[in-house]
């Protein structure tokens, strides 16, 4: 199109009709490819599809309804919480490598109302929209003890600080009416698949406070925000 303005009207007519029966040209060739690949091509054989979903679309079991238990096979469907236990990008995850879905995932009756119906074909959930796992699983004297054991165990931790850098110890809260009246449970802050504790935790404070913000008073008097 650049050579177009050098051009007299005579010439660019010529162009132009030029140009028309090419694309026509294009267009026709287009059409026959797209034509003899519908045509041509042999049905997909099974786990050939894009994605390469386990079952295939085509495949009976795919719309079979799954007879659920506590004891079957997670991991067929959910692959992307099984790829995070053996990711070490996700050390909430990996660091828990060597335990079985049903370990932490122990409520068995949110969890079987979640898979009422599901079939093979059915995409899983990709955040959690009902608690399934009991965050005393997590405070099993076996494993990491209350709120209050883990406050001690942190007491030195830095790493968790607002914007402005002031840090808190994400395992004890100053003492004021909100905070007693809201206290956290670990699986609020601790999304065991997710990349990035940090952030779930500050999500769970910017219920209330402006995110990266652990102050009130400061800016303005105390105004009540909405607690999710
Ligand atoms: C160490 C404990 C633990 C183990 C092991 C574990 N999970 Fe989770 N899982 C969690 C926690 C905690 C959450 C977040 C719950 C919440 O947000 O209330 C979660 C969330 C989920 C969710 C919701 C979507 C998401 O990714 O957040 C699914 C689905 C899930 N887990 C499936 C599995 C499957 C399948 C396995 C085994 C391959 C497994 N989990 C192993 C603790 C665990
Ligand atoms: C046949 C495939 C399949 C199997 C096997 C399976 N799930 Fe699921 N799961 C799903 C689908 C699909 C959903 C989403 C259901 C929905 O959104 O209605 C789901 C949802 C979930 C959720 C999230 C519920 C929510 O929204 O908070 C959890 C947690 C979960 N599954 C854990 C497990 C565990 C643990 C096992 C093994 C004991 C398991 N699943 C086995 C397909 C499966
Ligand atoms: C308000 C959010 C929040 C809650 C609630 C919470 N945690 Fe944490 N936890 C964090 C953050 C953020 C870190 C990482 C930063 C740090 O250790 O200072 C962490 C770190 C940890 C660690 C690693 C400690 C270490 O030595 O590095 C463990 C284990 C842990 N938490 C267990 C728990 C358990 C068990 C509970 C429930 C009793 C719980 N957490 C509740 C936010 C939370
Ligand atoms: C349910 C609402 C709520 C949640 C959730 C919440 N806070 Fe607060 N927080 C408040 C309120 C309200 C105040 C101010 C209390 C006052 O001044 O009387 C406050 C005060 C504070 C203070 C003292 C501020 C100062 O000016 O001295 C700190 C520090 C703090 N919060 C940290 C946190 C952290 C960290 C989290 C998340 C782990 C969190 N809060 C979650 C409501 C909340
Ligand atoms: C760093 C300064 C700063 C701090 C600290 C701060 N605020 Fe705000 N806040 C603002 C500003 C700026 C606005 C918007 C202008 C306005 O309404 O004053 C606002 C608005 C609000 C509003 C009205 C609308 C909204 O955004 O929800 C509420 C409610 C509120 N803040 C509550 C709080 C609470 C509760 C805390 C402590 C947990 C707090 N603020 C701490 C600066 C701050």
């Amino acid at each position: 199109m650049i050579g177009k303005l050098a051009m007299t009207n005579e010439t660019t007519n010529t162009a132009r009709k030029g140009f028309m029966a090419l694309a026509v040209a294009v267009a026709v060739v287009a059409l026959a490819v797209v034509l003899g690949t519908a045509v041509g091509c042999a049905p997909k054989q099974a786990g050939e599809g894009e994605g390469s979903a386990k079952v295939p679309k085509e495949d009976p079991m795919a719309t079979q309804q799954v007879d659920w238990t506590m004891d079957i096979d997670c991991k067929t469907c959910h692959t992307t919480e099984t790829e995070t236990l053996a990711d070490v990008q996700c050390p909430q995850a990996s660091e828990h490598g060597d335990l079985a879905c049903n370990q932490c995932h122990t409520l068995e009756t949110p969890l079987k109302e979640a898979h009422e119906g599901v079939t093979y074909a059915d995409k899983p959930a990709s955040k959690a929209t009902v608690v399934t796992v009991d965050a005393l699983t997590c405070q099993d004297p076996a494993c990491h003890g209350t709120m209050a054991d883990m406050a001690v165990k942190t007491a030195d931790n830095t790493e968790f600080k607002d914007e402005k850098g002031k840090v808190q110890n994400p395992h004890e809260y100053v003492s004021n009416e909100q905070h007693d009246a809201n206290p956290p449970t670990c699986t609020d802050c601790h999304k065991i698949h997710s990349k990035n504790l940090q952030k779930d935790a500050m999500m769970w404070c910017a219920q209330c406070h402006h995110k990266g913000v652990f102050q009130c008073g400061t800016c303005h008097e105390l105004r009540e925000r909405e607690v999710a």
